[in-house]
């Protein structure tokens, strides 16, 4: 029989995720399922070439394509003033171009049609002349004084956009001069892109009654980007709504705007009809904001007995031809600065520059807050890569320069408080469930039979859960999240959150917190997000930020109402407050646990019997502004065997402990480790998006963009310790995005790992066959 925990399903259960029915049923709710009367569609026309001045547009043949009713170009937009928009890094981004494109897919006109084969038809009939341009490709040749500029719209003559620095140069050069051994390595984390199963798209139209403006689209952030279309538009932001309905994954590609949503809000209030724009999946893959793209040098010193005296490193960061990063203002390099990692690191010294080149705008955050994947890549390799100068073993370096559990809150030297950790204790029990000196053992029988197999491992410290608002913010606008909660008289409740769920089980975790707090029954309790309109302002969901902030937010609402509901208990049992103990979620008094009220109980004393001098009804909002951020970790450990005849890499076993503090809901959490651990899978072994010498996209399709598939992913076998956040109101960090960041370099270091006897000691991803295969051969093992 299930105990009443259960059937409330709070915190710590595997409660089965309300949201799924509808998924599995094929009944979700996405962008293209909205169809309004009279809706037009519209498509976009694009460049082939990366770099290229416009000599002239030619609509007339697409007008005359049965059902086209319109072509837009830059050249009307210009009229209107918006043809350049924002970007969230407060750069300036082109909505559609009036003489110059500046990557290949970029936007170049908007067809507009009765249906969406018109629209097509429309779009292939515009005609483009174009006068082809060399494209700057390479960031480095970027930054050379005289090559051409990306961006002559800019005061700053130079294709170099910002520089960004942080820690203490000259303490790090001091600990550099007094160290015994240096490594050094030069690591390049290749553009990749968030492929999400939907991509982007809206539905805008306006009333012309109300004078509304209702926007459905595919955003991560739809309260922020109600704000800037205010701005932009200068349509009142009471008179805008955005609707995020059900969205096939967002992994921060679907925060930034992008000129289409831009295209289709000005189509719809130019014509007065609907507008629906949905990107197809090569114009997903070839236009939408990319990640990565970092040229990296790092720096490592150390004792000879290993331990860590000092990082430096200098970093390239690729942003194409505009900065649309959303990283918060202060942090341009988004918080590449945790690259110390897990490690008690004396003095470091970072510092990026951002770069323009003829590419899509890049620098959004993938599943990984704001450069975190790219900073815990580089300490992880350089890591391994002093192991093995040291002759020493990866796992016992590591040990030897964790941080310790009692030197927490740790402020590391780049700035950071971490808030808890427990190293150790999740590498203890990674190898222990892999089987880490055995491993090591078979390791040297096969080395000796000629075979490579090797144990690759990563420790890693993710950082999330943006704000605090003092540090953190969109464009301005600060970050902190919310919750609003109301009871029902009858004892059920709805949940209001200004987070965004993309698939990532808000709608069942949320509701959990509450069940917890007020003990309410899991079942009971609706969880609603993704209206403008109804839901208190937030920031959105992106760089597992949601449980850190808005979950932190739902909580003490709930708290709020406890707070009401016990004065309500304390006039219903006729007793003082302190008289109340809140026990088996329910107020009883102390001392005769026999008389009691139930947060239903007390819900319906709200409407129909509170007492004279309190306000009717049961229900608080919050916003909560956090004083930290979450710093989750993990212990990875990784075990592939390559194959010399083709040089394919065999991730063998995988072993992932996570330690994200109190967990809500362990079923849903070790789904996010799972999806995670696929998505760092896929740099580190097929996922790269490249560009040839005349700026051609390589990557553009699922045909050579190599997302793994069931057939690739190997059995992730997962754990976790619990280290609970002491500042977060339930202990809880954020998990979603931890495995994407932990996973690459624990199966690259694993790669290195098996061919270290050959010299090799470093690794660019994705390591793919033929890459590995040629130097296989280099080495004279390949069969
Ligand atoms: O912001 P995002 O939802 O992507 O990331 P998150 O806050 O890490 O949460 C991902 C999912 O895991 C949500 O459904 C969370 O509520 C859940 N989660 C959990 O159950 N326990 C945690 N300690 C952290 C997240």
């Amino acid at each position: 029989m299930p105990d009443a925990t259960t059937t409330l399903g709070g915190i710590g259960h595997s409660v089965k995720r309300k949201e799924d029915p509808r998924f599995l049923r094929g009944l979700g709710k996405y962008i293209d399922d909205v169809k309004l009367p009279g809706m037009l569609f519209m498509d976009i026309v694009r460049s082939p070439h990366a770099h290229a001045r416009i000599l002239s547009i030619d609509s007339s043949e697409a007008l005359k394509v049965p059902g086209v009713v319109a072509v837009v170009t830059g050249k009307e937009l210009e009229a209107a003033g918006l043809h350049w928009m924002p970007t969230l890094m407060s750069d300036t981004q082109m909505v559609l171009p009036t003489d110059r494109v500046c990557y290949q897919s970029q936007e170049v006109a908007c067809v507009l049609a009765e249906d969406r084969y018109a629209a097509a038809d429309g779009a292939a009939a515009v005609q483009v002349e174009y006068e082809a341009l060399p494209p700057i490709l390479d960031p480095i040749k970027a930054l050379e004084p005289d090559a051409p500029l990306v961006r002559p719209d800019k005061d700053k003559k130079s294709n170099h956009i910002w520089h960004w620095e942080v820690g203490d140069r000259e303490a790090t050069q001091r600990a550099f001069d007094a160290s015994d051994v240096v490594v050094a390595q030069d690591i390049y984390i290749p553009r990749i892109h968030v492929a999400s199963i939907e991509t982007c798209g809206c539905v805008a139209s306006m009333d012309r009654v109300s004078g509304k403006l209702t926007v459905w689209m595919t955003t991560q952030a739809p309260h922020a980007i109600r704000t800037v279309f205010s701005l932009v538009s200068k349509i009142p932001e009471h008179k805008i709504r955005v609707i995020s309905p059900d969205i096939g994954g967002g992994f921060g590609g679907k925060v930034p705007v992008y000129p289409g949503y831009v295209c289709a809000v000005v189509a719809a209030l130019v014509t007065g009809r609907p507008v629906k724009w949905i990107e197809d999946r090569s114009e997903n893959l070839q236009a939408d904001s990319f990640a990565r793209d970092y040229h990296i040098h790092a720096e490592l010193a150390a004792d000879n007995n290993g331990k860590m005296q000092g990082l430096r490193i200098k970093t390239i960061a690729d942003h194409g031809y505009a900065d649309a990063a959303a990283n918060p203002s202060k942090f341009p390099a988004g918080l590449f600065s945790i690259c110390t990692g897990s490690y008690d690191m004396p003095n470091a010294h970072v510092e990026v520059d951002g770069v323009y080149t003829n590419k899509p705008p890049g620098g959004i955050a993938y599943r990984c807050s704001f450069r975190v994947t790219e900073a815990v890549h580089t300490i992880e390799r350089m890591v391994d890569s002093l192991a093995l100068k040291l002759n020493m073993d990866p796992a016992e370096l590591r040990s030897k320069n964790f941080i310790h559990p009692e030197q927490f809150p740790y402020r590391s030297a780049l700035g950071w408080e971490y808030d808890s950790g427990n190293y150790q204790a999740a590498l203890d029990k990674a190898k222990a469930m892999i089987g880490y000196d055995d491993l090591r053992r078979e390791q040297v029988e096969k080395r000796a039979r000629g075979e490579l197999m090797g144990i690759g491992i990563s420790t890693f410290t993710e950082i999330v859960g943006a704000g605090p608002s003092h540090t953190f913010d969109i464009l301005g606008i600060k970050m902190f999240d919310s919750a609003e909660i109301r009871v029902h008289p009858t004892g059920s409740a709805i949940v209001r959150i200004g987070v965004q769920t993309q698939g990532q089980g808000h709608e069942t975790t949320f509701a959990q917190i509450v069940a917890e707090e007020l003990g309410l029954p899991v079942d009971n309790i609706e969880v609603e997000h993704g209206d403008t309109d109804t839901a208190p302002y937030g920031l959105g969901t992106y760089a597992s930020r949601s449980t850190p902030t808005a979950g932190a937010a739902t909580a003490m609402a709930a708290r709020k109402i406890r707070e009401k509901a016990m004065h309500l208990a304390a006039h219903l049992l006729e007793v003082s407050v302190d008289d109340l103990e809140w026990k088996d979620y329910q107020f009883q008094v102390r001392g005769a646990p026999e008389r009691f009220k139930t947060m239903a109980d007390l819900a319906f004393a709200a409407y129909t019997n509170h007492p004279q001098g309190m306000e009717a009804g049961l229900e608080a909002v919050c916003y909560y502004d956090p004083p930290n951020l979450t710093f989750p970790f993990g212990a990875y450990i990784a075990v592939v065997d390559i194959d010399r005849g083709t040089g394919e890499v065999k991730v063998r076993r995988f072993v992932a402990v996570d330690d994200c503090g109190t967990v809500i809901n362990p079923m849903i959490v070790e789904g996010q480790v799972h999806g995670g651990l696929t998505m760092g899978l896929a740099p580190a072994l097929y996922e790269q998006i490249w560009y040839d010498e005349a700026g051609n996209i390589h990557g553009g399709t699922l045909m050579d963009y190599l997302v793994p598939t069931a057939m690739e992913t190997p059995r992730w076998e997962t754990d976790r310790t619990v280290t609970p956040s002491p500042h977060h109101p339930l202990g809880a960090k954020g998990v979603g995005e931890s495995a994407t960041v932990g996973a690459p370099p624990a199966i690259v270091n694993a790669v290195v790992d098996a061919l270290s006897h050959l010299e090799v000691t470093h690794l660019d991803i994705p390591i793919t066959p033929p890459r590995l295969w040629r130097l296989l051969q280099e080495k004279g093992v390949a069969l």
